[in-house]
């Protein structure tokens, strides 16, 4: 018997929403349709509804989340408003897919997780680097033990999207709307995928850092005073024993290697060899493996394994799609193919309660200038 389709309704129509969630939504039609849209401005959400075709427009995100019709919500509004939204979308009794971060405290991400357990629906935080395919290599290889021991951890994500002072403020660097800066925004990715790949950490310590300290106003009434870090780097002791670093940066000039602002590299070091992976190669890893490599410090290209080039079930062709996008695409056909009970494979509110506690671990180590175990 045919199925019939998961009626989804999105919160927020801004730069994501149309980059990634319409998008994979859309690569998702023979299972799913969008039926309703809300922002904040309804000429916004109407724009936005002419443009991907979607029948209905709500005024706020109450009223989309009281339709009857929407089974299935994507929020993904300005940071400061996420929690807000999910905890009435989790008592709506909603399936969610939820952008980070899930709160902009520990306090209230861990609500939501524990809300998300008793509701028993798919409760999903958009990760969206666990689905990059070299990524997912690394995981396998990690699960495989080929590092031995893993004992070192870095991570970078260096971009200049904040570089030049004459950007205008927008909710990213106003602490109330976006939480930690940079180490919220950025940093909750590099958490994620520090926990997918090596588990949980159990202690922080860190410094962070903010350039401009003024940006022209949008709204036009001269400079606006700016709040959010740019810059955080942070130590790390995870509880297997690997200590590692963080660094995060989104005011620096000359990285990302793809024409792309953003650069992001994970290496992971061990007793039986080495991986480094970076967002500009999508496809593949650098590896140096097993006593044949590593005694003479041999490195080789690994491409990643057909099966991982997309996520399963997925109905794209990775090698048409744009490399540093496509794979942002299958958060959805993750996140529907859970809602159908064929996937356990997927960041949930747990893996969000959890970014967000060393996000705040860390904030607490720069103010305090101290190690804190999480
Ligand atoms: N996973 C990732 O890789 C990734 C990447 C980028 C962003 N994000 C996350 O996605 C979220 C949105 O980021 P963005 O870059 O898309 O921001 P954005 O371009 O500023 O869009 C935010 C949208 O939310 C709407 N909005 C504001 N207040 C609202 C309200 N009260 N009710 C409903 N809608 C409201 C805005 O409408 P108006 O224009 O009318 O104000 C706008 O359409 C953030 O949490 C961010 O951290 C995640």
């Amino acid at each position: 018997m045919r199925r019939a389709k998961i009626r989804v309704g999105i919160i927020g129509a801004g730069r994501i929403a149309g980059l990634v969630h319409l998008p994979s939504l859309k690569l998702c039609s023979e299972i799913c349709e969008v039926v309703a849209v809300a922002s904040r401005r309804e000429e916004r959400a109407r724009a936005f509804a002419g443009e991907w075709g979607i029948p209905r427009v709500h005024n706020d995100w109450q009223g989309l989340l009281a339709d009857p019709e929407v089974e299935a919500v994507v929020i993904c509004p300005p940071s400061g408003l996420t929690a807000t939204v999910a905890r009435a979308a989790v008592a709506a009794k909603k399936h969610i897919l939820c952008e980070k971060p899930l709160g902009l405290q520990y306090a209230e991400a861990r609500e939501l997780e524990l809300a998300a357990e008793r509701g028993g629906m798919v409760c999903m935080v958009a990760f969206t680097f666990r689905f990059v395919p070299a990524l997912r290599y690394l995981k396998r290889l990690v699960g495989e033990g080929h590092f031995g021991e893993i004992r070192h951890w870095r991570l970078s994500h260096l971009t200049d999207l904040m570089l030049d002072p004459a950007t205008p403020m927008v909710w990213r660097n106003d602490r109330k709307r976006a939480g930690a800066g940079v180490l919220a925004d950025m940093g909750s990715h590099g958490i994620d995928s520090a926990r997918y790949l090596l588990g949980d950490i159990a202690a922080v310590s860190g410094a962070n850092r903010l350039y401009v300290r003024e940006r022209p106003d949008p709204a036009g009434g001269g400079r606006v005073p700016v709040d959010a870090e740019d810059a955080c780097v942070f130590a790390a002791e995870f509880v297997n024993g690997a200590i590692g670093t963080f660094d995060l940066n989104r005011a620096v000039a000359g990285r990302g290697g793809s024409g792309r602002a953003n650069y992001q590299s994970v290496e992971i070091h061990g007793s039986g060899g080495a991986a480094i992976y970076e967002l500009i190669h999508p496809f593949e890893l650098q590896i140096s493996l097993g006593p044949a490599m590593t005694r003479t410090q041999q490195w080789a290209r690994a491409e990643v394994p057909f099966d991982l080039a997309k996520y399963p079930g997925s109905p794209r062709n990775p090698r048409m799609d744009d490399p540093f996008l496509g794979y942002k695409w299958d958060q959805e056909v993750a996140f529907l193919g859970a809602i159908r009970g064929e996937t356990q494979d997927y960041p949930t509110f747990h893996d969000g309660a959890e970014a967000q506690k060393v996000v705040d671990g860390v904030e607490t180590a720069v103010r305090e200038r101290r190690w804190v175990s999480l």
